[in-house]
């Protein structure tokens, strides 16, 4: 199962790219993850994208989709990915066309999260993540077990992304609607394109994806050849 999640900032994408990744055994891919893996490692494209990221803009396409090629060939895709966070402009949408339909790998679903604007503040200004394992939390929606104890991996250290600052955030939405938006009508064109209520709470929102990745039922199947 191959699957694109496509959303603004702070929508969910990453929260439920991991539930999904543990559901169904395969790879989650996040381009916001490799990017910020060059910038600590301080690699010539971290260095190129530090700037970027910090002030809210798209990294170039070239740089992204060369990034991606090289992950989707790696072994734990071979079961199928989640693209959290890529594509994320036309021209990168139809890189990865072109990179499956050469590989010969099917797109299943691209999976809308619909979330308001005022909403996505709230949360990215309040996620933080555990230093150690990368494991997601929030101040409000989704608190350790433990205070202080990364529910994970038992680590006690946790760290705030450096774009998550509301100015930057502010920058990321424009981005998100300037260059993201038009995949919209780009997978509607392509009969891919389901949405799910991303305001509605994170179990929720899991069991609305469930119900699109859910083959229909046998008899249903049966009916329909
Ligand atoms: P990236 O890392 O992809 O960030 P993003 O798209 O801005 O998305 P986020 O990771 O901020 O949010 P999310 O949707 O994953 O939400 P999350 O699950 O964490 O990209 C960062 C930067 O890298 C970009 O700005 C760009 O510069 C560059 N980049 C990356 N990919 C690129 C590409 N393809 N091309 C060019 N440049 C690229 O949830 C947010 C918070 O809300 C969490 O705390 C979570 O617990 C909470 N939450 C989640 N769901 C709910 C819910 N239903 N209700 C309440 N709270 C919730």
């Amino acid at each position: 199962m191959n699957l694109i999640l496509l959303g603004p900032p702070g929508a969910g994408k990453g929260t439920q790219a991991q539930r999904l990744t543990e559901r169904f055994g395969i790879a989650q891919i996040s381009t916001g993850d490799m990017l910020r893996a060059e910038v600590k490692s301080g690699s010539p494209i971290g260095l190129q994208a530090k700037a970027i990221m910090e002030r809210g803009d798209l990294v170039p396409d070239a740089i992204i989709t060369a990034m991606l090629a090289a992950r989707v060939a790696k072994p734990d895709c071979a079961r199928g990915f989640i693209l959290d966070g890529f594509p994320r402009t036309v021209p990168q949408a139809e890189a990865l066309d072109l990179m499956l339909r050469e590989k010969g790998i099917a797109l299943d679903h691209v999976i809308e999260l619909k979330v308001d604007d005022a909403a996505l503040v709230e949360r990215i200004s309040g996620r933080f993540s555990c230093a150690a394992c990368g494991a997601g939390y929030h101040d409000r929606f989704k608190r350790p077990k433990q205070e202080g104890v990364c529910d994970a991996c038992g680590g006690r250290e946790f760290t705030r992304r450096a774009d998550d600052r509301a100015e930057t955030v502010a920058a990321r939405l424009a981005a998100y609607h300037r260059q993201t938006a038009p995949l919209l009508p780009y997978y509607a064109a392509q009969g891919k394109l389901r949405a799910v209520d991303g305001m509605a709470d994170i179990d929720e929102v899991s069991r609305q994806i469930a119900a699109i990745l859910r083959p229909p039922p046998l008899d249903a199947a049966a009916g329909a050849v």
